[in-house]
């Protein structure tokens, strides 16, 4: 079911998608040409790619606990490392963007929701200008993230463990702005708008939230068909992956489906 939805929106994606020769709004011709399009062909970061290399070489095991759903890697508690390494985390090239991304706006506030290996999160925290904080409900999952942050020295980052829909009102009425959110864990249509409406309150002009897995099925596809048209919304750029969603008033209301 799934995989033909999928099928059906990359075609779509794919009748639809824009270069830059199409794009008129200074704002988002600057965007995709300076962030979005600046892809590397070498790992612009080898020594994450290293640890990216060294957990799918891995032959350990661990043991889930589910919290959310969109696991494409196995359906039982028991999942492998390297699975989850080559399966069901950013692929670097997505990772390089966030990185990028948050580069480039100077984001202090960065939040990620679904840490997993932690992989993605050494992307995220980058700039040390950051401050980032992932949120991860699976308890040996968190182990291994905060092991890979502690290894690495990265002090502007911080695990969050628990389960998002209890952790997250938590820490939003304690950081009253969000500047950057990967939205990546519970991939359900409940699930994305809840996290959707919350950051809401906590967002800034120049705010930018990235959702996962927008076309994995119609629970997803709805959500962010929802996201997308919401007032307080101005750009989104589909990238069919992930869209990206800014809030910057002084922009006129436009979703772009770019190709990346
Ligand atoms: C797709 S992975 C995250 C990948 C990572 N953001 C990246 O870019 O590589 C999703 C993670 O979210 C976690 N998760 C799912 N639902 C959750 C929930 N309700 N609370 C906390 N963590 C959750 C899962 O345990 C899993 O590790």
């Amino acid at each position: 079911m799934s995989f033909i939805h999928q099928t059906f929106s990359y075609f779509n994606y794919w009748l639809n998608e824009e270069n830059e020769h199409s794009l008129h709004s200074p704002f988002i011709y600057e965007l995709y040409k300076k962030v979005i399009l600046d892809t590397n062909r070498k790992p612009l970061f080898p020594d994450i790619e290293k640890i990216r290399e060294q957990f799918a070489l891995s032959t350990n095991t661990i043991e889930v606990v589910d919290l959310g759903s969109g696991s494409n890697v196995s359906k039982n508690n028991q999942r492998k490392i390297s699975d989850i390494a080559t399966k069901g985390i950013s692929k670097r090239k997505f990772s390089e963007l966030y990185e990028r991304l948050i580069r480039h706006f100077d984001y202090n506030i960065v939040v990620e929701l679904g840490t997993s290996l932690g992989v993605n999160t050494l992307y995220l925290s980058k700039n040390k200008d950051s401050r980032v904080f992932t949120f991860e409900g699976d308890p040996s999952l968190a182990a291994i993230a905060s092991a890979v942050f502690q290894g690495n020295e990265k002090t502007n980052t911080e695990v969050i463990e628990g389960n998002i829909d209890q952790t997250l009102p938590l820490f939003l009425n304690k950081y009253k702005k969000v500047d950057f959110a990967l939205i990546d864990a519970n991939h359900t249509y409940k699930a994305t708008l809840a996290y959707f409406n919350l950051f809401l309150s906590h967002i800034s002009d120049h705010t930018c939230l990235v959702f996962d897995d927008i076309h994995m099925n119609g629970e997803m596809e709805k959500a962010w068909n929802e996201i997308k048209s919401h007032y307080q919304v101005t750009v989104t750029i589909d990238l069919f992956q992930v869209g990206l969603v800014f809030f910057n008033p002084e922009i006129r209301k436009q979703d772009f489906i770019l190709t990346f």
